[in-house]
Parts: structure tokens; sequence; C-alpha cells
């Protein structure tokens, strides 16, 4: 099969994300270009080192690139302040200077945490993204959006530090778990939701195939992703406008997160895919978008078989009122307004600055009602 390559276009800070299966295997001569001494800093976690890191360890070792390598506990948990100052630590004891290399192998916490450490480190030091999970390859690893969680909440501190170089390999999704597979899903569709509605036919049709594990379809729909994700970066990478979009279902997500003490009761991307629901709920009964829209995503998500009602979250949730209330800690809040992402149909969303609040209590309490 053939290495796609998606294009950053960042002027100075421009890259290129590859996407193809076997990258792993060549990665020593995928890196080396960008090498000015032959010795690399790798961190990732448990669960991806006992299945991958020999793989990158030899392919670097091929061509004669030293690797030394750190690996933190998997899960969410790891992206904080105590794995933050872990990982900064030891690439410091490791003598990672600022014309060196750090690869991030691993999901979105690995990139995101590794990501922070990279630009903080010495004032910023080059990294290189391997996403090893399907979210990671379709949105966190593109875009330069690193950061750490705090008990205020996910993201709050963080900063734009762009990877050098993103090698996206297909094959290591064949070792996901069903369940992390199905919560990168939630960020793929959002991409045919928020901007293209071919790509939203096409996961309705291929979907289920490329879930089954077709490395064709896998391919195409992480490709297409990127390319998406990259349009919108190049034109807005600090989230001016329409970087924005990106945010889909996330209003909805990140205070379900909270809610469930960003515990494996409910995964990122299965926050997600509920938060696109929601977010066409709300939409259409702003009256933007028809009523068959909701129920189309709905229908979609259902049959992929991720998580979709709030009804999918195990244990006790908070009520409309604390869920909002939650909302409002959201860093997306622009002068204290609440700011969704809203949709006029498939494919067409846009930023809305003033949802007025009691519609949002009555999509909440409405879909809480599918919990009892
Ligand atoms: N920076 C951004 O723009 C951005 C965008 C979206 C999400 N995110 C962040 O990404 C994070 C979620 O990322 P995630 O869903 O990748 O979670 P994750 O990194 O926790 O990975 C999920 C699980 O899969 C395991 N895993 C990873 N690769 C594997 C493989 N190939 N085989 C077997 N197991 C593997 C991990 O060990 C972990 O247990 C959240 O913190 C979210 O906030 C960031």
């Amino acid at each position: 099969m053939t290495t796609d390559l998606v294009p950053v276009a960042l002027g100075a800070r421009s890259y290129e994300v590859r996407i193809g299966a076997g990258l792993i295997e060549r990665a020593g001569a995928e890196i080396a270009p960008l090498l000015r001494r032959k010795r690399v800093a790798v961190i990732t976690d448990d669960t991806v080192a006992s299945h991958h890191l020999l793989s990158l360890a030899e392919a670097l070792e091929a061509q004669g690139i030293a690797m030394v390598a750190l690996s933190i506990p998997p899960g969410e948990g790891s992206k904080g302040w105590e794995q933050y100052a872990r990982c900064s630590e030891w690439l410091l004891e490791q003598k990672i200077e600022r014309r060196d290399v750090v690869i991030a192998f691993g999901g979105g916490v690995v990139g995101d945490l590794v990501g922070f450490a990279c630009a903080t480190l010495r004032r910023g030091v080059r990294f290189v993204q391997i996403p090893t999970t399907l979210l990671a390859q379709v949105d966190s690893s593109v875009g330069g959006k690193t950061g750490i969680n705090t008990a205020q909440g996910k993201n709050l501190i963080g900063a734009f530090h762009q990877p050098s170089l993103v090698l996206a390999d297909i094959a290591v999704l064949n070792t996901l778990e069903p369940r992390d597979f199905l919560a990168g899903y939630g960020e793929v569709v959002k991409y045919g939701l928020l901007g293209d509605a071919a790509f939203f036919d096409w996961l309705e049709i291929n979907g289920p195939a490329m879930a089954a594990g077709d490395m064709g379809l896998r391919q195409y729909a992480v490709k297409r992703s990127v390319e998406m994700k990259a349009g919108i970066v190049s034109r807005d990478e600090t989230e001016e406008g329409e970087r924005a979009l990106l945010n889909l279902g996330h209003t909805f997500c990140h205070a379900l997160e909270k809610a469930t003490g960003y515990s494996s009761r409910l995964l990122h991307g299965e926050g997600v895919a509920i938060g696109c629901a929601l977010a066409f709920e709300l939409s259409q009964r702003m009256g933007l978008c028809s009523q068959e829209a909701p129920s189309r995503v709905r229908a979609h998500l259902k049959a992929m078989g991720t998580k979709v009602d709030l009804a999918d979250i195990p244990g006790d949730l908070l009520d409309a009122a604390g869920l909002l209330a939650l909302m409002g800690q959201d860093k997306k809040v622009v002068d204290g307004k609440l700011r969704f992402i809203l949709a006029r149909g498939i494919g067409q969303a846009f930023v809305a600055d003033d949802v007025p609040g009691d519609l949002v209590t009555a999509v909440l309490t409405d879909a809480l009602r599918g919990r009892s």
C-alpha cells in the first residue's frame, strides 16, 4: 500500500503527515533527515511499549540512531502535572538539547503530554509525533495543541507547539482495543459532520467495514480526516475563528468528561460522539437544521456501536443544571457566554456565541430522561 502525504502549511513551521501501513518499520529512515546527531528520546506508555516499542527501536537502530526511552502508565490520568514533571526531568537527565528531537509514541495522552513537555523544555525542543490510536492519528497529533489537565479541568495548561513530522502507521491500529478504536471514530465522524457531507455519506457506507479492519478504508478515513484538520489549522493555527469548528460536540463532551471524573466510564472520543449527537439535537431545536439531521447522526453512531446517548454512560450523572454549570468551566467560554458549535445540516457547522441556556437545559433534560 502507498504512503499518503498530507502537508500542514504553516510557513516556517510547516510539516508533513505521512499516513500508511508499516511506517514504524521505516521510522529510522523517515526521521533521520531531521536529526543533527544520531540520537533520539522516545516517550511512550506501557501498553504501546509492550506492543510496538521493539519495532521502533529496531527501525531506529537500522539507521544507526541511538534511542533512549521512557514509558509512562497508560490513560488520561497520566496527562497531568506529575507525569509532565517526570518527562521534563527525564529529558533533562538524558541531556536532550534544543537541537535534538523527541518522539511522542502513543495515543493522544502521550502526544499532548510529550508535546507540552517539548514546548517548555529549554523553551522549545523539536518533536515527532508517532500516533498509535485512531484518535491521535486523525486529530491530536496534527495541529500543535499540546497540554495537560488540572483539577480545574481538561487541557487548561498548554501551548501551541507544532511537531516537525507526524508518522501515522495504520498497521498499529490492529492492536487497539475495539473500544479505543471506536472512541477514535467519534473524531472521524466529527470531520464529516462539521464540514464534509460527502465524507459522512462515505462513512455511512464504509464505516462498519473500516472498523472491522479493512486497511484501505482505514487509510482513506485517516487521510481525509487529516486533510480536513490540516486545512483548518493552516488557515487558523491559534483558533481565532474557523479552528473552533473542530470543537463540534466538545462543549457537551468536556462537561460529561468532568462529570465522570475523566475515568474509563467515558473515553474522550465517546464523549465527542455523544456531544456531536447533542449538538445536532440542539441545532434542530433552534430551527437551524432539519429533523432528519440529528436522526441520521444518531443512527450512524448506533450502527457503528459507539456510545451515542447519555444512557450509554454507566453510573450516576449530574442533572441538567449540574452539567450546564460544568460547561461554564469550559475554556471555550467567551466573555462569560456559552459558545457552541452548531450545524445548519450535515457538513455545515458554524460557531454560535449566544445560545439560549434554557434550550441547552431542555436538550440535556430530555437526554437524561433516556437514562431512567
Ligand atoms: N491535541 C489535540 O488537538 C487533541 C485532539 C483530540 C483529543 N486530544 C486528547 O487526546 C486524549 C485522548 O487520546 P486517545 O484516545 O488516543 O487516548 P490514549 O492516549 O489514552 O490511548 C487510549 C488507550 O489506547 C492504548 N493504546 C494506544 N495505542 C495503542 C495501540 N496501537 N495498541 C494498543 N493499545 C494502544 C493506550 O495505552 C491507552 O490505554 C485526550 O486527552 C484528549 O484531550 C487532543
